[in-house]
């Protein structure tokens, strides 16, 4: 009876006090083992007072040693020290990459395969790389083509990049010819925010100076560029103008419901314009000291959003920035 109070008072200072505890009580040569070897001496009238008695005993030691265990561990727990390293991992959700890097490193890929290498460019540049050197002198008119976030404005000097063409500059003003380089990186147009339009978005410039480049090298890598990306398809170049090219066109993809058996994309009709191009303009060459009788060259740039959505038929260019779960869980992809 004595025995039940102390166990019942009983508190342990460490888990070694308490391990003491436990071999005291239930030990082979414990406290609990002594009384039920002494059981067969206790007279017959007794058995069943003292049976009760020790079998109370047990019970309240080996729930003090199990509550104390426990409390031992919640506090280590607390501590971040957790005893049972065999014990199963809680599972951990893998993330997955953002469809615009997805596409990305997906264009990356087509273009290293033909010799192309990668650079960058800053996304805070100055007149000189995003305009100037890009045959638009101040006041021309094609300025106003794109929408411009000034950084500086007296003089309009410092300003977010509209394009990645300025990647094209800083390349030739660094590389000599031969050069092939495409340059992927994030935009800003001072444009409204709508399903189809943004200001921030991303392009891939591309560019290819050597001896006797000419337009045919420019189709038949867009050729094959497209059907790299979107399988068998069907590509038109409708002449356009850039200051920076000449001549210029916008490359359409053929996006159409008739041909479905013939081409992988389905979705939408007719053509759809995925990205600008030409060849290089001799005035370009010539402000970053390429001379244009010797070396030739061409030069494009796509939207890697308008890419992205109708490779996985996403309806609104807003999605891609909105970091929701459920549209990005979607992309499950290594690459
Ligand atoms: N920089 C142009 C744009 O943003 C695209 C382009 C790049 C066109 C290179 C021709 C050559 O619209």
């Amino acid at each position: 009876k004595s025995h039940i109070e102390t166990v019942k008072n009983f508190n342990a200072s460490s888990e070694k006090e308490l391990e003491e505890f436990r071999i005291s009580y239930l030990g082979k040569k414990g406290i609990l083992n002594d009384f039920f070897s002494k059981f067969k001496t206790v007279p017959n009238e007794q058995k069943k007072d003292f049976g009760k008695a020790i079998n109370e005993l047990k019970q309240e030691a080996s729930s003090k040693i199990e509550g104390l265990k426990a409390a031992f561990k919640n506090q280590q727990e607390e501590k971040g020290i957790y005893g049972d390293l065999t014990k199963p991992g809680e599972q951990i959700e893998i993330g997955s990459r953002h469809p615009i890097s997805l596409v990305k490193n997906q264009i990356i890929e087509v273009f290293s395969n033909i010799g192309f290498n990668v650079s960058e460019g800053p996304e805070i540049e100055d007149d000189w790389h995003n305009f100037s050197a890009l045959n638009l002198p101040e006041y021309h008119p094609a300025r106003d083509m794109q929408d411009t976030f000034f950084i500086q404005t007296d003089p309009k000097d410092i300003l977010l990049r509209t394009h990645t063409s300025s990647v094209q500059v800083r390349y030739m003003e660094n590389n000599t010819p031969p050069i092939r380089t495409i340059s992927p990186g994030r935009v800003f147009r001072n444009e409204d925010i709508s399903s189809r339009s943004h200001c921030i978005f991303h392009q891939v410039e591309g560019l290819y100076i050597d001896k006797n480049v000419s337009f045919k090298d420019l189709k038949q890598t867009l050729m094959y560029f497209t059907e790299q990306l979107f399988g068998k398809s069907k590509i038109r170049l409708r002449p356009s103008y850039f200051p920076f090219t000449e001549p210029s066109a916008e490359v359409d993809i053929y996006w159409g419901l008739e041909t479905e058996t013939d081409y992988r994309i389905t979705k939408g009709t007719g053509w759809l314009e995925i990205m600008g191009c030409g060849m290089v303009d001799p005035n370009v060459l010539k402000n970053v000291n390429i001379d244009p009788n010797e070396y030739s060259g061409f030069a494009f740039g796509m939207g890697i959003e308008r890419i992205a959505m109708l490779l996985y038929q996403i309806e609104d260019i807003r999605m891609f920035y909105e970091n929701d779960i459920r549209f990005l869980k979607q992309f499950k992809s290594v690459l």
